[in-house]
């Protein structure tokens, strides 16, 4: 997101008549990974009054290692930020970890209160009923399997998955970057690395079609200002060099029969 963009997007829709509500920021976008510069934009949405939704559903999990935390710069801005521990924290699906700053105006939106759900320990105050902060009234105990995986990993575990995963996209950027076959596509700050062949989008789809076959590697696809590339991301914990190592020789090998062809 441009925050000159943003500034004049609200600005057209207040001349219109229109009020801006919300924006939402990403911090590490569904296909690139990809952060906003939110200390602007939450400069902005402050200057405006407008509620600022902050969406790190995957690269949330990056906050737990301290070197990572430049990626959240500026969330202090937020009304609203929420990351999912069932992405990149070991967690199963699904878990959805949510943080408002002010839930009175959540609560204010969301609340239903029929007779039938009166109780004297809600009429007290001394409790906080979860079931205002969301649309259904029911819901699971999502939080306990999250606190096994905080027990059992503790901090020094979640932030060793984390960083070997950055590690290992490192790993497998380096080699796209040294092969003049390839291009990366995009920066790669997580366990993700975008890229695809120069020799075009129809070189890259095949290739991607290629790997996928062979049952060896499941990769997926995107595309970057219009151009197809392809998506390789690192998320298992039992994901190792040697599996890197031998994605990059199946990619390598299916590039090169490709272009010779
Ligand atoms: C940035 C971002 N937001 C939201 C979602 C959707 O996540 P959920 O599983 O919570 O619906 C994704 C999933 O890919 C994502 O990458």
């Amino acid at each position: 997101m441009r925050p000159a963009a943003l500034r004049a997007a609200i600005e057209a829709d207040l001349a219109a008549g229109v009020v801006p509500a919300i924006v939402v920021a990403t911090i590490g976008t569904t296909s690139t990974t990809a952060v906003d510069p939110l200390p602007e934009i939450g400069a902005i949405c402050a200057e405006h009054g407008v509620w600022l939704h902050v969406d790190a559903a995957y690269a949330g999990a990056a906050a737990v290692c301290p070197e990572l935390r430049w990626s959240h710069a500026g969330v202090e801005f937020a009304d609203s930020y929420c990351f999912d521990p069932h992405k990149w924290l070991l967690t199963g699906f699904d878990c959805d970890a949510f943080w408002v700053a002010d839930r009175g105006e959540l609560i204010e939106a969301l609340t239903v209160m029929p007779e039938f759900l009166r109780n004297a320990a809600t009429e007290s105050g001394a409790v906080i009923d979860y079931r205002d902060w969301q649309v259904p009234l029911g819901r699971r105990f999502r939080a306990l399997k999250l606190w096994f995986v905080l027990r059992w990993y503790g901090v020094e575990g979640l932030r060793a998955h984390v960083r070997s995963g950055v590690a290992l996209a490192d790993r497998f950027a380096a080699r796209v970057a040294a092969d003049d076959r390839f291009e990366l596509a995009a920066p790669h700050p997580f366990s993700l690395a975008c890229f695809r062949l120069p020799a075009g989008d129809e070189a890259s789809a095949e290739l991607l079609r290629r790997v996928n076959h062979t049952g060896r590697v499941l990769l997926t696809h995107t595309r970057i200002g219009g151009r197809y590339a392809l998506r390789l991301a690192i998320g298992s914990p039992l994901t190792t060099e040697e599996h890197v190592d031998a994605a990059w020789a199946l990619l390598s090998a299916a590039a090169g029969d490709l272009l010779a062809t």
